[in-house]
């Protein structure tokens, strides 16, 4: 297969890449610090794929095209995209700048659209792909002092959405959804429920791509907050229509 991973210097990207480091892969390994993202290579090809590496910043829409221009001469069919790069920082709304939470949404909505965008031709025309958008439980919930994460993670779930709908079939669209994974990301974070490994979260990321699925949203305890989260909705949306009945009925 050949396949494009975003935020493959570290964390959940990194174990990704060496799931799918194996003979008869050709990776395209992407983000901007350029040393660990070649020793992370140099692993994969140890353990027998074929690597391209590409210091790139994914929100700036012209060096990313370059790389993806770059990978797609070499390759017949692109088989997979993870956009995967991401930041994670809070709002820290009292210092009263907004550039960190723009940055947050540059990353991760603006450089999933420059990173994922760009293959649609080449899909289009060789009739399959599947493309990998990287959410989190935070496109569901928003967390206190979480704002411009959560926004840009609902902004890729809806992205997702609306991309399996106006894509043919023969495309496959995934947005992965984790809870706490142990990462750069994580490390300065105090609480974390069911945070898990990220070799683990890599595995039960690959096999969630082998089966296609639509949406994947892990840990399981975290699958099950965001189905009771759903279900509260649709039951207080109920109880308000039944009280605005009655309360029309006894206008009347
Ligand atoms: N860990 C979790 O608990 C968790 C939970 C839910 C969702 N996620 C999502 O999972 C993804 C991976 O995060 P992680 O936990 O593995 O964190 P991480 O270890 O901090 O990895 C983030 C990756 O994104 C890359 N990146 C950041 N900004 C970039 C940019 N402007 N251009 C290109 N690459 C960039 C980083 O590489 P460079 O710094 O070298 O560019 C790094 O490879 C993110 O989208 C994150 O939101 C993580």
């Amino acid at each position: 297969m050949n396949i494009f991973i975003t935020g493959a210097s570290s964390g959940i990207g990194e174990y990704v890449s060496y799931e799918y480091a194996k003979s008869g892969n050709h990776l395209a390994l992407c983000a901007r610090r350029k040393e660990k993202l070649e020793s992370i290579a140099n692993k994969c090809r140890e353990m027998g794929a074929q690597v391209t590496t590409y210091s790139v910043d994914v929100s700036d829409q012209h060096s990313t095209k370059e790389s993806i221009e770059d990978f797609l001469s070499k390759i017949t069919t692109i088989d997979l995209v993870i956009a995967n790069a991401g930041r994670g920082e809070l709002d820290a709304l009292h210092k009263g700048n907004p550039t960190i939470m723009n940055e947050v949404i540059k990353v991760n909505v603006i450089g999933v659209q420059n990173t994922i965008v760009p293959f649609l031709p080449k899909m289009l025309e060789q009739d399959s792909g599947h493309i990998a958008l990287v959410g989190s439980v935070a496109s569901h919930i928003a967390w206190a002092g979480g704002g411009a994460y959560a926004a840009s993670k609902f902004a890729v779930r809806a992205l997702s959405e609306s991309w399996r709908n106006t894509l043919p079939s023969t495309i496959d669209v995934t947005l992965i959804c984790p809870g706490f994974v142990e990462s750069e990301m994580t490390d300065p974070v105090e609480w974390t429920p069911f945070m898990i490994k990220t070799d683990i979260a890599a595995k039960k990321i690959v096999n969630a791509l082998n089966k296609k699925k639509k949406m994947f949203i892990f840990p399981w305890q975290w699958h099950i907050v965001i189905k009771l989260k759903r279900i509260v909705a649709v039951m207080m949306a109920n109880t308000a229509r039944k009280m605005q009945k009655k309360r029309a009925q006894k206008a009347k």
